[in-house]
């Protein structure tokens, strides 16, 4: 069985989570901060694309300021051809952390120098990273939730392959304009019928903004065997 998938991001009013250029703003509130921080805490591992990693570098620790007792949440890194760079702070080595990639994408120097600081790095898929065979395997090692926090593309590609339980949007009311990128890309829907219908489970004035909490209408996502139906 694989584990509840829990997708936070934090956009704009127009849906966007970045500037046009891809660079990083503020979207978040302190509440809003403290809110994410507790939900990592409460995961078994947290999950970013690898074009997150390059443009933010996020370390995607627990921090204290926000959460009284941080554990070391295990860091994920979906990275196909291996491109997280050799400095990125997730690959630290300070706290557990994988980095998935497609078949053959695991031998970049970069890659191979975090391996010698105990990172674990695991092929899967061909192309790229088999996000259902990852999500199993996380289950089998124990792993009962996890925090997916961008970006776009990747949660393209777990929405439409119906993996995704939750899904948590902090929109700032600020609007952003432009074609950057936003809480879900990737190819998109080619059709109506290809779209993702959610349901609205929960909405929350929060100081500057708003959080939406929807997951996804009956049997659209898929859970342990058997596609479509649902948990
Ligand atoms: N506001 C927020 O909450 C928030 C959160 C996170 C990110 N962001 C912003 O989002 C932007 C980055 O998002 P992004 O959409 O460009 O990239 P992304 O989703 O972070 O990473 C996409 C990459 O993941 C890799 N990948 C591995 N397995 C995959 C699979 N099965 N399906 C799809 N992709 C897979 C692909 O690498 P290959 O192409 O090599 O296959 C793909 O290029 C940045 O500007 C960042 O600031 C905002």
């Amino acid at each position: 069985l694989r584990p509840e998938v829990i997708v936070n991001c934090a956009a704009s009013i127009d849906g966007k989570t970045a500037l046009p250029d891809g660079r990083a703003l503020s979207l978040s509130t302190k509440m809003d901060f403290r809110r994410v921080h507790e939900l990592r805490n409460s995961c078994d591992a947290i999950i970013v694309g690898v074009r997150t990693v390059i443009a933010d570098d996020p370390s995607l620790r627990v921090k204290p300021e926000f959460v009284k007792a941080p554990r070391k949440v295990l860091r994920i890194v979906l990275d196909s051809k291996g491109m997280t760079p050799k400095g990125a702070r997730v690959l630290d080595g300070t706290i557990p952390t994988l980095v998935a990639t497609a078949i053959g994408g695991s031998r970049t120097e970069a890659l191979k120098d975090a391996r010698t600081r105990g990172i674990e790095i695991m092929e899967m898929g061909e192309g790229r990273v088999d996000l259902k065979a990852l999500l199993e395997e996380l289950g089998r090692r124990g792993s009962r939730k996890v925090l997916v926090e961008g970006g776009g593309t990747i949660v393209w590609a777990l929405l439409e392959a119906g993996l995704v339980d939750h899904l948590m949007v902090f929109q700032r009311n600020i609007v952003i304009g432009g074609k950057g990128p936003s809480v879900a890309a990737g190819d998109g829907a080619s059709s109506e019928g290809t779209t993702v219908p959610m349901d609205l489970l929960g909405v929350e004035k929060m100081e500057d903004g708003v959080l939406f909490h929807y997951v996804p209408k009956a049997g659209k996502n898929v859970r342990g065997k058997g596609e479509g139906k649902g948990n």
